[in-house]
């Protein structure tokens, strides 16, 4: 995670405030002025830190400022060309309005990019291991789509997956909804709750909104999968009471899916990472809460399987033995481990400078390779971590 110089962008979100204050106060001029500023500390966010996740967010709100600004220029212009010639008024009004719609249409265009629609390709046989979890989706939310006359009691519309990074909780969500041939709505909480989205409980609403909309026009099971969940509970604004705010508003939505009839199709997946900073008001609506833990050693074994398949392998490569060196990494390590050894021979084959004969294949991976790279690449979980999940998983898991 790469952290963004909070002083940065709280300068900016300063310049923005003021400016939409003055604009709403029509001091157009000064107004102007200010969304400039914005937009310059913006822009220097987004260069500073280029791989930043909420990025797009930034670049977006730099254009609707930039439109802004545009419209309040025309204004200015129809406003001077009034006080020279008289011009009528309505035409200046029928301006005004047009701008402050389409600013309002860009921000429902951002909050729409936050939250992706789409039926994902990921097939249940590409998640690795993790029985469990398979389970727990299969019976809460694939059999009742499949047959909801079975269930006169409806069913959980709640899960919740923690675990450390890299385990399979995005994949899991995903391949859950490719299952159920529905939606997918793909939402990063820790960006709804971006001061930048405006009111987060107001977002958390329209979520939930726009879920029932789509479900109630096309009928089909739509599946939200909230990513880092555990945000929705921090705002990063630092407005009191805002938290609270938010968190009543998404226990409220659950509650709403859990009451409104025993046959809603609208299922919610959160994931985290930090399963101990939710609380229970909040662990209540989600029934099921699984454990998606580190591969075991079979699992190990398969996504080296997986994951060497393209590779040309030496002789003595024994899967077995690799799985055993790697204990405590996470399925996202070994494709990382696996990418590397593969790089490896690559690299060799550019360095002999031999690759630029297109007939030229590199050398079978070795143990050897492997090896080396397990050497000087450790888990990305430390021990004390799972340990933390154990603990919290004996406590409060519900398959
Ligand atoms: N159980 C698994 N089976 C197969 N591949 C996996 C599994 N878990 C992780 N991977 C690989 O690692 C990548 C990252 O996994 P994923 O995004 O699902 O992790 P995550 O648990 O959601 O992590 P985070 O908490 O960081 O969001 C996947 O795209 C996949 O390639
Ligand atoms: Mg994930």
């Amino acid at each position: 995670m790469i952290l963004v110089p909070q002083e940065l962008e709280n300068t900016a979100s300063k310049y923005a405030s003021e400016a939409i204050k003055l604009d709403s106060q029509g001091s157009r001029r000064k107004a102007i002025q200010l969304y400039q500023h914005a937009i310059e500390a913006l822009n220097k966010l987004i260069q500073i830190y280029p791989e930043y996740k909420l990025n797009k967010i930034y670049i977006e709100r730099a254009n609707a400022y930039m439109n802004r600004i545009k419209s309040l220029q025309i204004s200015n212009i129809l406003e001077d060309e009034k006080n020279d010639d008289k011009a009528s008024n309505e035409t200046v009004v029928k301006k005004k309005t047009v701008s402050v719609e389409s600013n309002s249409d860009q921000l429902c265009n951002e909050f729409d990019n936050l939250v992706m629609k789409e039926k994902p390709n990921v097939s249940w046989t590409e998640v690795v291991g993790l029985d469990d979890a398979k389970r727990a989706i299969r019976e809460s939310i694939v059999y009742p789509t499949k047959r909801s006359d079975l269930f006169p009691l409806g069913w959980p519309s709640g899960i919740l997956l923690f675990g450390p990074p890299g385990c399979g909780k995005t994949l899991l969500a995903a391949a859950a909804a490719a299952e159920i041939d529905g939606y997918f709505i793909n939402v990063d909480a820790s960006a709804m709750m971006s001061k930048w989205l405006g009111e987060a409980e107001k977002n958390v609403s329209k979520l939930f909104k726009m879920a029932n909309k789509v479900l109630e026009t096309e009928n089909i099971p739509m599946l939200l999968f909230i990513d880092e969940i555990d945000s929705l509970l921090g705002t990063r604004n630092g407005e009191v009471g805002g938290e609270i705010r938010v968190k009543n508003q998404f226990l409220t939505e659950m509650d709403g899916i859990n009451n409104k009839s025993k046959k809603s199709k609208l299922y919610v997946i959160g994931a985290t990472n930090k399963p101990w900073s939710l609380e229970a008001g909040f662990l209540r609506r989600f029934q099921k809460r699984i454990y998606v833990t580190l591969p075991d050693h079979e699992s190990r074994n398969y996504l080296f399987r997986q994951y060497t398949e393209p590779l040309k392998k030496d002789k003595g490569f024994r899967i077995d033995d690799l799985s055993k060196l790697v204990q405590g990494y996470s399925a996202s390590d070994i494709k990382d481990i696996c990418q590397a050894a593969q790089l490896r021979v690559v690299n060799e084959l550019f360095e002999s400078g031999k690759a630029l004969d297109e007939n030229s294949d590199p050398r079978p991976v070795s143990m050897y390779d492997f090896k080396e790279i397990i050497k000087i690449r450790k888990p990305s979980v430390s021990i004390e971590m799972i340990r933390s999940y154990i603990k919290w998983s004996e406590q409060f898991k519900a398959l």
